[in-house]
């Protein structure tokens, strides 16, 4: 786990891991309001710009990827995902690998971050694993609370909201420093339409997906025009870029 070495190149340095790289950066407040968490955004896609090939991301995520994405997960305070993904992606619990319980255990923090989702119709499906993991820990903003007596996890309701409204009871009740968004498209487009997305981890596919293939990574309202992203970093691995990029100038 997390012995993929990636080579860095923006900015350029030496080869690094996932987890090392994680752990090395930092994340300012968020731009005009201290009140909400930093929320970075995580998505797969094709060259072509598909984020699903079929019915969900499997196809376009490779092992450099899956350890990157679960390094930013053992440092999230909580995990932010769309009903539609919950359900296409059959969501698990959040970190099966056992070292990155331990060590969150270990820095005093739970042992899995927090898994929120959104939802304004109430339908979220039950009959994923997550719901069936003792330790795992839900919060749906939805308006019918789940039927926790059948659910193994932990799961809390609160009612809908506005996504601003949410990520300030995220930080205010539950001490989300660090949210990442796993998306999806719908989500992401919810979040960049209300200024609330302040950086986005685009992980580059060296692959075309062609027909077969899914939306973009942003779908739904569109911002009031295109939002503009600054350059951040970029680490390669077999053919396989991870960018990382601001959205605050989006908002500026
Ligand atoms: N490539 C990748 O990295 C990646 C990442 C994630 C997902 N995906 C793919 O994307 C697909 C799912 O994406 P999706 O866009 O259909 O679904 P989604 O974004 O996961 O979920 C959409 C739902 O989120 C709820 N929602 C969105 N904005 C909201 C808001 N402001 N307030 C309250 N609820 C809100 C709505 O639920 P209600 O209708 O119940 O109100 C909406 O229908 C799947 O195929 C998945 O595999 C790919």
């Amino acid at each position: 786990m997390d012995t993929t070495p990636y080579r860095q190149l923006v900015p350029r340095g030496a080869g690094t891991d996932a987890l090392a790289h994680v752990r090395a950066l930092a994340w300012p407040e968020p731009a005009g309001d201290s009140e909400r968490p930093y929320t970075l955004v995580n998505f797969v896609t094709s060259l072509d710009g598909h984020s699903t090939i079929g019915s969900d991301s499997r196809g376009l995520s490779g092992g450099a990827d899956r350890e990157l994405f679960y390094a930013l997960r053992e440092r999230a305070d909580a995990v932010l995902v769309g009903p539609g993904t919950l359900a296409a992606e059959r969501y698990k619990r959040m970190l099966p690998a056992r070292e990155r319980r331990a060590r969150r255990l270990l820095e005093g923090r739970p042992a899995e971050p927090l898994l929120v989702t959104v939802s304004r119709s109430g339908r979220v499906a039950l009959d994923l694993p997550l719901f069936n993991e003792p330790e795992a820990r839900v919060l749906t903003f939805a308006p019918a609370p789940p039927v926790a007596a059948r659910l193994a996890a932990t799961v809390a309701q609160a009612p809908p909201a506005p996504l601003d409204a949410v990520l300030r009871t995220l930080r205010r009740d539950h001490g989300v420093r660090l949210l990442v968004c796993e998306g999806g498209p719908t989500l992401f487009g919810a979040l960049l339409a209300a200024g609330l997305a302040d950086e986005l981890w685009l992980t580059l596919a060296p692959l075309l997906a062609g027909g077969a293939s899914g939306p973009a990574v942003v779908s739904g309202p569109p911002p009031e025009g295109p939002a503009q992203a600054t350059l951040m970093g970029v680490l390669e691995h077999s053919g396989t870029l991870f960018l990382r990029y601001s959205l605050r100038a989006a908002r500026t």
